[in-house]
C-alpha cells in the first residue's frame, strides 16, 4: 500500500493526487483521500487512482491538510468501504494504514464489547476506533497520547498518519514494520511510504525508526518513541530522480525499464571495478569480506524475481568460491526454524528493501548471530538499514510491478561478489577473475544489440499470444533464467507458465506438450549445451513448439527451433544477464498484445509490506 500527507500552505489535494499516482505501483486496489477544510472530508473509491480523481471531479477539495492512500488488500475485498482513509466511529480520527494488525480480531472484539460498531472488514478500522476509545477516556488529553497507547497494544506491521478532527493543525504519523518518510520543506511537510511523491518539493527527508511516532504541523517536527522519549533522527539526502518516476516516451515503464538495463547495469558495476580492470571493489563489504571469505555457509533468501537472482548467485558461488550456498524464499526460512550458525553469512536480496518476509527472516537470522548482508535497491530501505553491511544496486527507480532491471542489477552485484570471493578464497587465478571482469564490462554492449533486435522479438510474440500455458527450460546458470521469464509471462500476460530444470522435465512437464504447447528453451554456448539439445529433441518429438534463446551463429539450434532469439555470445558466468532479456520482452509484447495492464498487472504490488 501506499501512504502520502501533506500539510502546508499549498493546496492539498493536488499534492496527494500526485502523490497516489506515484504510489500506485504498490497497490491499487483503490484509493483514497481525507482532507481538511471547514471540516474533515473523506473520499474513497475501488479501483484505481483515476477512479477516485473522476469521483471528486466536482467535489470542494480546497485545503492546507490532508492525507492519502492507495491500497493492496488484505483484510476485506477491494470495495469503497474497505478503502482508506478509515474514520473512527465518532468521526474523531481519520487514518491511513500500511501494514496489518495481527491481533485486530480481539481488538474488535473488546471494542465491540465497549459499543464500537465497525463499517468494514478491515484491521485499520479496528485502529481507527482503538485511537478514539483511548482518546475519549478522561485523562487521555490530545490525540497523540490516544495513537501512542493505541499503538501500545497493537501486535503487528504498520506505517500510519493519523488526523484528528479537533486537531486541525497536525499529523500524527507512527511507524512499526512499514515504510515512512517525511520531506522537509519550507514552512510545510511531507509524509509517504517512499520518496517519489516528496521529490518535486524537497530533497531534505526523515526515515522514520520502527517505533517512532511523529507530530507533524505546518512549522514543527517533533519525534518520539512510542513511550514518549524524544527519538533520534537523521535528515538525509534523497536519492531519487524525478526522470526516473515518468515513461519518457515508453508506452509503459516496464518496457522503459527494460530498455534501460545497459544503464543500469553499468551503474551497478561503476565504481566497483578498478579503472584497470584487475580487482573488484565492494565498498559497502569492505569491512566484512574477511567474514565472508571465510564462511562455511552462505545463505540467501528473497522472493519473487529477487530469488531467482538468488538462484544464479547459488550456481556462481559454489562453482567458482567454492563455498556451500543455499537459496531460501524468505517465507518459508522465517517459518522453518532454519539451522543458523555464527559463521554463516546470509544475504537478502530485495528490490523494494521492504518485503515483509525477506525483512522478518533476516532479523530472525540476525538474532541467530550470523552475518546479514543486504542487497537492495532502495536507498534508505528497511532492509538496508537491518542489515550489518550490503551493496545498493543502483538501478533506479523501478516502477513497473514486474521486475526487469532491479533482476539484472541484483544478478550483476551477486556475481561481482562470486568473482571476487572465488579470488579472496583463491579458488580462481588472477587471468581468469580478470577475463570474467572484462565479460562482465561487455554486457552493456552486448544488451543494446539485444533491444534492437526487439521488433522481431515482437512478430514472435504476435505468434504465441493466444497460448493458454507455456514451459520454459533452461540448465545450469539459465535454470534461473527460465524461471525468471515463466514468471514474467505469468505476471503480466496471466498465461499459465512454468519454468522448469530442462532436465526435469520428463518428470512431469513433458505431459502437457503437444502441438499447442509453446516451449522456450533458453540455452547458451556451455557444458549444458548437448543436454539443452536432447531435451529440445524430446519436445520436437512430440510436436511441441519451440521458441530457442541461443547464442548468435548457433546453426545447430537454428534448425531445430521454431522461433529464434539470439543473443552475443559471452563466458557462461554471465549468460543469465543477456538471455533474461528477450523473455523480458517476450512477455512484454504479449502482454501488450492480450490487452493486459503491463505496468500494474492485476492483484500484484510491487512493494509486498504484508506477509
Ligand atoms: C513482489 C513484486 C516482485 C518482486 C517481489 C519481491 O511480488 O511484484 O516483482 O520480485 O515482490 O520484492 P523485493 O522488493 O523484495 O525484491
Amino acid at each position: 500500500c501506499g501512504i502520502v500527507g501533506y500539510i502546508g500552505d499549498k493546496n492539498v489535494y493536488p499534492i496527494l493526487l500526485k502523490g497516489l499516482q506515484r504510489l500506485e505501483y504498490r497497490g491499487y486496489d483503490s484509493a483514497g483521500i481525507a482532507i481538511y477544510n471547514s471540516s474533515l472530508n473523506v473520499y474513497k473509491r475501488k479501483g484505481k487512482v483515476s477512479e477516485l480523481e473522476a469521483f471528486v471531479a466536482d467535489k470542494n477539495i480546497q485545503g492546507h491538510l490532508g492525507i492519502g492512500h492507495t491500497r493492496w488488500a488484505t483484510h476485506g475485498e477491494p470495495n469503497d468501504v474497505n478503502a482508506h482513509p478509515h474514520q473512527s466511529m465518532h468521526g474523531n480520527f481519520v487514518l491511513v494504514h500500511n501494514g496489518i494488525i495481527e491481533n485486530y480480531a480481539r481488538l474488535k472484539k473488546d471494542l465491540t464489547a465497549k459499543g464500537f460498531e465497525f463499517r468494514s472488514d478491515t484491521d485499520t478500522e479496528v485502529l481507527a476506533n482503538l485511537v478514539e476509545y483511548f482518546y475519549l477516556m478522561e485523562e487521555v488529553e490530545d490525540a497523540e497520547t490516544a495513537v501512542r497507547l493505541a499503538l501500545s497494544k497493537v501486535v503487528g506491521a504498520y506505517g500510519i498518519v493519523v488526523i484528528c478532527k479537533a486537531e486541525r493543525d497536525r499529523m500524527i504519523a507512527a511507524r512499526m514494520g512499514s515504510p515512512l518518510v517525511i520531506g522537509i520543506g519550507q514552512g510545510e511537510y511531507f509524509l509517504a511510504s517512499d520518496a517519489s511523491p516528496i521529490v518535486e518539493y524537497t530533497d531534505s527527508v526523515i526515515y522514520l525508526n520502527d517505533g517512532d511516532v511523529a507530530i507533524v504541523e505546518k512549522n514543527s517536527l517533533t519525534l518520539k518513541t512510542l513511550q514518549n522519549i524524544p527519538a533520534n533522527f537523521k535528515i538525509t539526502k534523497v536519492d531519487l530522480s524525478i526522470g526516473d518516476l515518468d515513461k519518457g516516451d515508453f508506452d509503459h515503464f516496464m518496457l522503459k525499464e527494460i530498455f534501460e538495463q545497459p544503464k543500469t547495469i553499468s551503474d551497478t558495476y561503476r565504481g566497483r571495478i578498478r579503472p584497470n580492470q584487475n580487482d573488484i571493489v565492494l565498498g559497502g563489504l569492505i569491512d566484512v569480506f574477511p567474514k565472508i571469505t571465510a564462511a562455511n555457509r552462505i545463505i540467501i533468501i528473497g522472493c519473487g524475481t529477487s530469488w531467482h537472482a538468488a538462484l544464479v548467485a547459488e550456481y556462481l558461488i559454489e562453482e567458482y568460491a567454492r563455498v556451500p550456498v543455499e537459496v531460501e524464499y524468505a517465507s518459508e526460512f522465517r517459518y522453518r526454524k532454519p539451522i543458523i550458525h555464527e559463521g554463516d553469512v546470509v544475504i537478502a536480496i530485495s528490490q523494494s528493501g521492504e518485503t515483509a518476509d525477506t525483512l522478518a527472516a533476516l532479523k530472525m537470522a540476525k538474532s541467530k548471530g550470523a552475518l546479514i548482508l543486504g542487497i537492495c535497491n532502495v536507498v534508505g530501505s528497511s532492509i538496508a538499514r537491518e542489515t550489518d553491511a550490503g551493496v545498493y544496486t543502483h538501478a533506479g527507480t523501478e516502477i513497473g510491478v514486474a521486475s526487469t532491471k532491479a533482476f539484472t542489477a541484483q544478478v550483476t552485484v551477486l556475481s561481482l561478489l562470486a568473482f571476487k570471493l572465488a579470488k579472496e578464497r583463491s579458488e580462481i587465478d588472477q587471468e581468469f577473475y580478470e577475463m570474467l571482469i572484462g565479460e562482465m564490462l561487455a554486457i552493456p554492449e552486448k544488451l543494446e544489440t539485444i533491444l534492437v533486435g526487439h521488433p522481431y522479438i515482437k512478430t514472435v510474440a504476435e505468434k504465441y499470444k493466444d497460448a493458454v500455458n507455456a514451459l520454459y527450460l533452461g540448465r545450469g546458470y539459465l535454470f534461473p533464467v527460465a524461471l525468471e521469464g515463466a514468471l514474467k509471462l505469468k505476471e503480466i500476460s496471466y498465461i499459465h507458465a512454468e519454468g522448469y530444470a530442462a532436465g526435469e522435465m520428463k518428470h512431469g512437464p513433458i505431459a502437457l506438450v503437444d502441438d499447442n504447447l509453446p516451449v522456450v528453451v533458453v540455452s547458451a554456448k556451455d557444458s549444458y549445451y548437448e543436454k539443452v539439445v536432447s531435451n529440445i529433441q524430446e519436445v520436437k518429438a512430440r510436436k511441441g513448439n519451440i521458441i530457442a534463446v541461443v547464442t548468435e551463429g548457433d546453426n545447430g539450434l537454428r534448425k531445430m527451433a521454431d522461433d529464434l532469439f539470439e543473443v552475443p555470445e559471452s563466458h557462461p558466468a554471465v549468460a543469465a544477464l543477456l538471455t533474461v532479456v528477450p523473455l523480458q520482452l517476450f512477455a512484454y509484447y504479449i502482454a501488450v498484445m492480450r490487452g493486459c495492464d503491463v505496468d500494474q498487472p492485476r492483484n500484484l504490488a510491487k512493494s509486498v509490506t504484508v506477509e
